[in-house]
């Protein structure tokens, strides 16, 4: 064992001395000890897990890297399963969401500056992977500065898999693990395509370093035409908006892409904004961060990016990761390449999502393809959200016509429903009750059983079996 350790350490000072880079190590072994992160500023409290972050190159002609954060599970990671998590927007950091304020362990206080841990992190059950993406999100670069304003569905699958190929080079005791992705909003698109092209990758390769097992996603964009139907019911239904105005979005906006809509629909748009007033639109009944956050003029424009946050819960959570994440000595500890980062570090990028490219109407033709595949595919919906809420997710599982296996029936979660679930051959729908966009920050342990469930690929707990237990 110890003369193992002695080749390891001096394995490491070879590629020390010899290689001005060290970032950029050949040795992937080495790479991965590097991007250990010894300790984070304002973390008060100690961990039982290891955690590591740093760049994978995905595209050396252009120079694009992909920045990661990999936490294990608190307990036993060899035994438990990987799942990468995604954020939306197009152009909002998966560390700046799903780490900071939804499923991952460290979480940020309101000075800014101190950590605490997130009781229901989903790196209880699961080796929790976050990746920024594509080119120009959270700490993403490229050294192509023209690929920050190029982006688009297609190239984020195919940098985002070949980040994976790499990755599971880095971190080779990962090989062959159960691998599941999940994400929110926009990811919608990535999880999905992402899954895709792993599928397609592993049966033209018969490769199986990815051993892709399902995918999950909430508040996803899915299906342009449902998801706008249901978007426009559910503001009239709630009360949000006037009958008249109604009408007119799903005249001007049904059949329009929800990334880049028409002059026509933005000026509905703008008039349902006047109506709505100043509310959360990413969760409906819970106050909004600050005066200026409602739908605004630029509403379809910023729909699907997540953000705006509210709860219980700090409305304002969302802010104090700006503060954190540009503390230079934060960005240290992180192993940020200070060249390359930007010059502030944002939660979303608004010329990733403004200059967005390729955004194909529905994703529903690759659902077929991976329900035919075999995948486990569950989607959820936190059902205050306004944004891609639960009328437009139930639109677009329906226009997949799969024969339901079960009655439609509530799920509990201590004796009381945390939701309502649907399986299908093929798909579990499971919604989240007084749940906004983000579902996992609204409802944390609501959405832990969610992933328990999902990982064990168990229907959503019934209230006979939590009497059972
Ligand atoms: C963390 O662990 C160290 C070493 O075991 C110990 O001295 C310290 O008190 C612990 N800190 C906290 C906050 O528990
Ligand atoms: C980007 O350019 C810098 C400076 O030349 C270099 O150190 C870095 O490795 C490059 N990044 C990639 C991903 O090629």
């Amino acid at each position: 064992m110890l003369s193992l350790k002695w080749v390891f350490v001096l394995q490491i000072l070879f590629t020390l001395i010899y290689l001005n880079t060290p970032t950029s190590s050949s040795d992937p072994l080495v790479q991965q000890r590097l991007d250990k992160v010894q300790h984070l500023p304002g973390q008060t409290f100690n961990i039982s897990f290891a955690h590591y972050s740093g760049y994978v190159t995905v595209n050396e002609d252009s120079g694009r890297a992909l920045f990661y954060w990999f936490i294990e599970a608190a307990e036993d990671p060899s035994s438990k399963p990987l799942v990468l998590w995604l954020n939306g927007g197009p152009g909002c950091s998966s560390i700046a969401y799903g780490q900071s304020e939804e499923i991952g362990p460290f979480h940020i206080k309101e000075d800014g500056k101190t950590l605490y841990l997130n009781p229901y992190s989903w790196n209880q059950v699961a080796n929790i992977l976050f990746l920024d993406s594509p080119v120009g999100v959270g700490f993403s670069y490229s050294n192509t500065s023209s690929d920050v304003s190029t982006n688009g569905d297609m190239r984020t699958a195919k940098d985002s898999l070949a980040f994976l190929l790499k990755w599971f080079e880095r971190f080779p005791q990962y090989k062959g693990r159960d691998f599941y992705i999940t994400g929110e909003s926009y990811a919608g698109h990535y999880v999905p395509q992402l899954s895709q092209a792993i599928v397609r990758h592993n049966s033209a390769t018969k490769a199986k370093s990815i051993n892709l097992k399902g995918y999950m996603v909430g508040n996803a964009l899915t299906d342009d035409f449902h998801d706008h139907l249901g978007v426009f019911q559910f503001m009239w239904s709630a009360g949000m908006i006037s009958d008249q105005t109604y009408k007119l979005l799903n005249v001007f906006c049904d059949f329009q892409p929800f990334i880049h809509s028409s002059a026509s629909c933005d000026k509905i748009m703008d008039i349902a904004s006047e109506e709505i007033g100043n509310i959360d639109p990413y969760s409906i009944f819970t106050p909004p961060c600050s005066v200026k956050v409602g739908y605004s003029n630029q509403l379809m424009k910023r729909l699907i990016r997540v953000g705006r946050i509210s709860q219980r819960y700090d409305p304002c959570t969302e802010q104090h990761s700006v503060v954190y994440y540009n503390l230079p000595e934060v960005q240290q500890a992180l192993h940020v390449y200070a060249d390359n980062a930007p010059s502030k570090w944002a939660t979303c990028s608004d010329e990733v999502s403004a200059t967005w490219k390729d955004s194909p109407k529905t994703v529903l033709d690759v659902y077929r393809e991976l329900i035919h595949a075999g995948l486990r595919i569950w989607i959820f919906s936190g059902d205050t959200d306004a944004i891609i809420p639960v009328t437009s997710t139930r639109y677009s599982v329906d226009a997949l016509k799969l024969p339901t296996v079960g009655p439609w029936r509530a799920w509990y979660d201590d004796g009381q429903v945390g939701g309502w679930s649907q399986e299908y051959a093929g798909l579990t729908f499971v919604t989240v009750r007084g749940a906004g966009h983000e579902v996992p920050l609204h409802k944390p342990k609501q959405a832990l059983t969610l992933i328990k469930a999902f990982l064990k690929g168990t229907s959503m707990p019934s209230l006979e079996q939590l009497a059972d237990s």
